[in-house]
């Protein structure tokens, strides 16, 4: 068990809906303690920086789309193996099939083939970094060193 920090952002979709407390709640009540917190409007520059992974995807132009469509919140999110743990409260990329009490699967059920089959992509609402480097990677382009912040968690010490 490792204390990592991991990047996770409310999607545009999600800032739309509303949901950006219910979504921060779901990280916040787990444990997991938000080092770094700001909104921001992503440029198409910007974007293909973020996602550039998949920039050869067929659904890369969507994507980025998406991504500018509107405000993000981006977090720097810490906590022991904070990486799997915010992919499975995250929950699994299409809505539909995600499971009840992932943020997902609670919040949207849209399926990436439902989307492809409309020339979309899916909504999911959040993202969570997938990877170690990826997530390092993603802390870096969305923070300055001097916005992410170290303190304790009230709870942090509780152990018997
Ligand atoms: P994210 O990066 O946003 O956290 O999502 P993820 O890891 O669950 O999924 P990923 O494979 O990284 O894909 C990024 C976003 O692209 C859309 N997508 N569309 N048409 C498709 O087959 C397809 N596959 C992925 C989704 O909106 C996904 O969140
Ligand atoms: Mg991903």
């Amino acid at each position: 068990m490792a204390i990592e920090k991991t990047f996770v952002a409310v999607k545009p979709d999600g800032v739309r809906r509303g949901l950006i407390g219910e979504i921060i709640k779901r990280f916040e009540q787990r444990g997991l303690k938000i080092v770094g917190m700001k909104m921001l409007w992503a440029d198409e520059e910007f974007a293909s920086e973020h996602y550039f992974e998949h920039k050869e995807k067929p659904f890369f132009g969507r994507l980025k789309e998406h991504i500018t469509s509107g405000p993000v919140v981006a977090m720097a999110v810490e906590g022991a193996d904070s990486i799997s743990v915010t992919r499975k409260i995250v929950g699994p990329t299409g809505g539909d099939v995600a499971p009840l009490g992932t943020i997902r699967g609670d919040l949207g059920h849209m399926g990436i083939k439902h989307a492809c089959e409309k020339g979309k992509i899916c909504l999911n609402l959040v993202h969570a970094s997938d990877c170690k480097e990826n997530a390092e990677r993603e802390i870096k382009l969305w923070f300055k060193p001097e916005e992410l912040h170290t303190y304790k968690r009230a709870d942090e010490d509780e152990v018997m």
